[in-house]
């Protein structure tokens, strides 16, 4: 067995203070030091990997777990959930909520998605400026609360949307903190979320307790967790469905909103690969809005979103721990210690990617995709733990950016830089500030299949 090499540090900190640029601070470590190396916070030892072969290892063993303190943190907001379980118990609960990502069901929301992009862009004017950033985060929030709770309890939805966004923020100062802490420290205070989850876990609640007093047809993901039952007739508990409900709130809308709004930044400094997306989209679509049975013809649209989240991946880091010494190529990992991976870092590889800083959506084309290495792009996760949501968010991120592409012309200052912000997921941190400068008139008609049912409001 090899030792791996150990990264440089030069006080009783260990890594710590270049952590605190944690994007950067990865990204040079397989270039220095090879596919895996140690780095330290304190004196904790901690593994770094960067090799598509090994992460897959690691992502598909069911010896390995998600850390101790980023269940903790999750947990500790969320309650139960399937970010915060782990196991038989994970798996279980994992194939109860499966059934809410079913085809049919995906049809049924992308109905939402699209419906609800036309009703956001309705207001905007010509000449108005808008910040993206919060555009993209208001959409997916609206359309995942819809999706969960449908529009009869849109207030509530909103209440909860607006309770997430706070805890969203503070979380992630905590979430600093956790990463930069030792494993072994035994509690976090999160104490600036507490309220903010206290009014989130009522009102989900009590959004339960009124479908389980007056059960009645809502056509929702809500519904569908309540009524859900697995093959051998057990079912979520009220509380196990607020713990999903909530983790499907919170993890799926910001992932979403940051992929749209780094694929308009791109759209815009991209000007050919925007003409010919808006190309595509107006020879499929016509003067109609896109539907989901438009998605296997918007075959660019999808190179374009696929592209994006490679280059700008949401959920741009993770860390295991193996549950027992875990022989990982030429290298033991000692029971219980962090190994951490950069998504970013992975799919900015040049071993992986030609031109790896390059924005390519060609490298998706059918004729291409069989050159990328299977493990080297994992914008939605491997194994146990993979994106429950990636075809969810995948058609969304089509939907969005097919209307959007199609309806308005958009344009984005020439000096502006977005400043990236890499927590717990990866965003613009100084929004995106873009001026309507061309806007479609509103569809005369939809796709016959696929007209929205919750008409926008
Ligand atoms: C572009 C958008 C999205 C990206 C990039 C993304 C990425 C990811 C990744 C990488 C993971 C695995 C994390 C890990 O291994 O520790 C994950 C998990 C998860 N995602 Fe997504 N996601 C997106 C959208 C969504 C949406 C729309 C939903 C739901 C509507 C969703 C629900 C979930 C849930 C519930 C998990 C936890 C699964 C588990 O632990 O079993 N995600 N996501």
């Amino acid at each position: 067995m090899k030792s791996p090499a150990e990264v440089r540090s030069s006080s009783w900190l260990g890594n710590v203070s270049e952590m605190s640029d944690a994007l950067s601070f990865f990204s040079v470590l397989a270039p220095r030091y090879g596919d895996v190396c140690v780095f330290r916070v304190f004196s904790e030892r901690r593994f770094y990997v960067q090799n598509p072969d090994l992460i897959q290892q690691i992502l598909t063993s069911h010896k390995w777990v998600r850390t101790p303190i980023s269940r903790k943190l999750l947990g500790s907001f969320l309650g139960e959930s399937v970010f915060s379980q782990e196991g038989e118990l994970h798996l279980s609960q994992r194939r109860l909520i499966q059934p809410a990502f079913h085809r049919e069901r995906l049809a049924h929301y992308a109905q939402t998605m699209v419906a609800q992009t036309a009703h956001t862009i309705a207001a905007w004017r010509v000449g108005e400026q808008r910040d993206l950033v919060d555009e993209m985060m208001r959409l997916t929030l609206e359309i995942v609360s819809q999706v969960l709770f449908g529009s009869s309890t849109s207030h509530e939805a909103r209440q909860i949307g607006e309770a997430l966004l706070i805890i969203q923020r503070s979380v992630e100062d905590d979430y600093r903190l956790a990463v930069l802490l030792p494993l072994w420290v035994p509690v976090i205070r999160f104490g600036k979320a507490r309220r903010a989850v206290k009014v989130l876990q009522a009102t989900t609640q009590r959004i339960i307790a009124e479908r389980r007093a007056a059960p009645r047809e809502h056509d929702d993901l809500l519904d569908m967790l309540l009524r859900t039952h697995d093959e051998d007739g057990s079912r979520l508990t009220d509380a196990q469905v607020c713990g999903q409900v909530l983790a499907l709130l919170f993890a799926g809308h910001e992932t979403t909103a940051n992929a749209l709004a780094w694929a308009l930044y791109l759209l815009a400094r991209h000007p050919h690969v925007l003409a010919r997306l808006r190309a595509e989209v107006e020879a499929v679509c016509g003067d109609r809005l896109p539907s989901i049975t438009d998605l296997p013809h918007l075959r660019y649209t999808e190179q374009v979103f696929k592209e994006t989240l490679r280059l700008h991946p949401p959920a741009w880091y993770a860390e295991r721990v193996p549950l027992e010494d875990f022989q990982l190529g030429d290298y033991i990992v000692p029971k219980g210690t962090a190994v951490s991976f950069s998504v970013y870092a992975l799919q900015r590889d040049a071993r992986y990617f030609e031109q790896p800083e390059a924005f390519l959506p060609e490298r998706f084309a059918p004729e291409n995709v069989g050159k990328i290495h299977r493990y080297a792009y994992l914008p939605f996760g491997l194994g146990a733990h993979q994106c429950i949501g990636n075809q969810f968010a995948m058609i969304e991120g089509q939907l969005i950016l097919a209307t959007l592409a199609s309806r308005l012309a958009l344009s984005l200052p020439s000096a502006y830089q977005p400043q990236i912000r890499a927590l717990i997921t990866y965003g613009i941190s100084n929004g995106l500030p873009m001026t309507v400068v061309g806007q479609r008139a509103e569809p005369t008609h939809t796709a016959a299949a696929d007209a929205p049912s919750q008409a926008a409001h």
